[in-house]
């Protein structure tokens, strides 16, 4: 099949990507730039969410993953953790009927286990509300950490494998693939971090094998549909060989 031209690709056709991961980092440096304390920051950060997940339907981008909450954040202070949490409490019920009514379609992926009770029940509450919606699909990262992922999924397949519903001989990368909190999304074909660090930070460890990697300057709570439009035109542009030769290019 002929490549298209860099000209040709634009978000909105069929070469965007279909899934788009996002890092959302950079919260704590913008309220510190303001003289505010950190969750200033993320509550900041919050609100920029809602318009970019809303972009997604005009940029063509089926699925959206965002980091809210790593398996390492609960490194930082208990101010900083509490606050967090409770800002995830008070997202999900004021966002959930506005979800809702947009025909985003929400699940979260992490270890809910560490999560407090009523945490989780909302988290289930916004999963079943909006199961039915077939619009964008939005991911939630929450106590979420790649390497934690794959030891779950392990510790599942191993039970299995105990109990006799699993051949070991049979286990190849699909098995695993269908043991992981994101079994039910095709891999993410970029991943953007925001704020200038350019480390992925245990993100979709298994999954990003073969994503592209954006990592642009600009602040999490500064980030706009303008600019995601813009790194989506930049993915377009890109030249994705998943291990083969370009045959157009010769
Ligand atoms: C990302 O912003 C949000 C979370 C990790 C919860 P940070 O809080 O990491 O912000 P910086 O990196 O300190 O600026
Ligand atoms: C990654 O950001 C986690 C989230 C965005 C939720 P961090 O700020 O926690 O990552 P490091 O510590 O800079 O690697
Ligand atoms: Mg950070």
């Amino acid at each position: 099949m002929a490549r298209k031209s860099k000209a040709d690709k634009t978000p909105g056709d069929t070469g965007g990507p279909q899934h788009v991961a996002i890092i959302m980092d950079g919260n704590g440096r913008w309220a510190q730039q303001r003289g505010k304390p950190r969750l200033f920051g993320h509550h900041a950060g919050a609100k920029r969410v809602h318009e970019v997940v809303d972009s997604c339907r005009d940029l063509d981008v089926k699925y959206i993953t965002i980091f809210a909450f790593s398996t390492e954040n609960w490194k930082r202070t208990q101010t900083e953790v509490a606050g967090l949490m409770s800002l995830f409490r008070r997202y999900i019920r004021k966002e959930m009927q506005a979800l809702h009514d947009r025909n985003v379609q929400v699940r979260f992926i992490g270890d809910r286990m560490a999560l407090d009770a009523k945490l989780v029940g909302l988290m289930d509450e916004l999963e079943n509300y909006t199961k039915d919606n077939d619009g964008v699909n939005l991911t939630i990262a929450l106590n979420y950490g790649g390497r934690d992922e794959v030891a779950r999924a392990t510790k599942r397949m191993a039970r299995d494998v105990a109990t006799g519903k699993l051949d070991p001989e049979s286990v190849n990368e699909q098995t695993l693939t269908g043991y992981l909190d994101t079994r039910f999304l095709p891999d993410p074909d970029l991943v953007i971090r925001t704020s200038g660090e350019a480390r992925i930070s245990n993100f979709l460890l298994w999954q990003s094998a073969y994503a592209e990697y954006e990592f642009i300057d600009t602040l999490w709570p500064d980030f706009t549909p303008a600019i995601f439009a813009e790194v989506l035109a930049r993915f377009g542009g890109r030249d994705r060989r998943f291990g083969a030769v370009d045959t157009a290019a010769e």
